[in-house]
């Protein structure tokens, strides 16, 4: 396994993390043994880079992985995050310190490495995720639970308005975010080809490493789509809202059609592969999280973090398709 820097808080973390959220859903509607199974064999592939979050199954993830990470006694990183609904904004400080401290409990922590603000930034992505466009008393709250020692490094979620996502760069304060990359948007570390369909991100991963900020992706597979495959594992869940990217997931997969010449020109064995490669390929980011839904998928993605970045003649080919209204 590859080890990266994140940013400038001096802890080095996998090229490939563990995402425990509900898409992939292992952590959340797992059975133990699997659930167990799967993060020891992380393990072992030397991932040490485990991202959870309050909103994954309702506090069910963070209570998976506290139980699994206490039965394995691993000294790995966690990180959680931080949601805020709409009842919580009249008391926003209040209410973040009480959320991050139901995740410690939850988790069985005292401290968590990383503890993010999960919510869009300054647009309201559906009537449950309100968008929130003033950081500041947020990140006082979040520094008030880092004086308690209960995280070692703050981050946010850079997903929202792209406008309001740099200005949360400019905050300063917090060591970390994260954000999408893939291969249907890479807008975050690529310039945006004229007419292009979706979110331009406008190259925040290149700023924020620039900043000296860590930076995780998410999304690497477009919550699927990237597979090019509608088809959703058992434990996965049974529909995904696309971020960034198409208005559904079936339109997600057919355009991940595009995509098919990696493997049909050999550059790749499959496209979840491709997918996850392309990721691991961009610099300045420090981990490149996989939703998993089974061991199998786990190995996987450690198969292709370990065959390293697509090759250049693959890179050229996609900016061509990138360019395809
Ligand atoms: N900050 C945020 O707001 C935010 C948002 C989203 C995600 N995240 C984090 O990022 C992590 C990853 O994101 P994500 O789960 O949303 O999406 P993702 O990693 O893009 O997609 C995960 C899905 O990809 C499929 N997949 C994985 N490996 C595969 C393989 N080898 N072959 C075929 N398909 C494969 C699985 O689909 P099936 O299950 O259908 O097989 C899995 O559910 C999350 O767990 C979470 O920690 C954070």
């Amino acid at each position: 396994m590859e080890y990266r820097s994140l940013g400038g808080t001096g802890l080095q973390v996998s090229a490939l993390g563990f995402g425990c959220g509900a898409v992939g859903g292992l952590l959340v509607k797992g059975e133990y043994p699997a659930m167990r199974g799967a993060v020891e064999r992380a393990l072992e592939l030397g991932i040490n880079y485990f991202d959870t979050a309050s909103m994954y199954g309702s506090g069910q993830s963070e209570a998976n992985l506290g139980a699994v990470l206490r039965e394995l006694g691993a000294p790995v990183l966690v990180a959680t995050k931080v949601f805020l609904a709409p009842p919580d904004f009249d008391q926003l400080g209040a209410r973040v310190v009480a959320h991050a401290e139901a995740s410690l409990r939850r988790l069985g922590r005292d401290c968590v490495d990383l503890l993010y603000f999960h919510n869009f930034l300054g647009v309201q992505r559906h009537k449950t995720q309100a968008g929130i466009s003033d950081l500041e008393p947020v990140l006082r709250a979040l520094e008030k639970l880092r004086q308690q020692g209960k995280a070692r490094y703050l981050g946010f979620n850079g997903l929202g308005d792209t406008g309001a996502v740099h200005q949360g760069l400019d905050l300063g304060g917090f060591e970390a975010l994260q954000t999408c990359y893939n291969l249907l948007n890479p807008t975050g570390g690529r310039p945006a080809p004229a007419g292009f369909p979706f979110q331009d991100y406008g190259q925040l991963i290149d700023r924020a490493a620039g900043q000296g900020k860590g930076v995780v992706a998410i999304r690497v597979l477009a919550g699927g789509a990237l597979s090019g495959s509608a088809e959703r594992h058992p434990v996965a869940a049974a529909s995904v809202g696309p971020i960034s990217t198409s208005a559904d997931f079936a339109a997600d997969v057919d355009r991940a059609g595009r995509f098919s010449f990696l493997v049909e020109e050999g550059h790749a064995g499959s496209l979840a592969e491709a997918a996850v490669r392309f990721a691991l390929g961009k610099e300045g980011l420090s981990s490149v999280l996989v939703g998993i839904s089974s061991i199998e998928q786990l190995e996987a993605a450690a198969q292709a973090q370990a065959l390293g970045p697509l090759p250049p003649a693959a890179l050229g080919r996609l900016e061509e398709v990138w360019k395809r209204p």
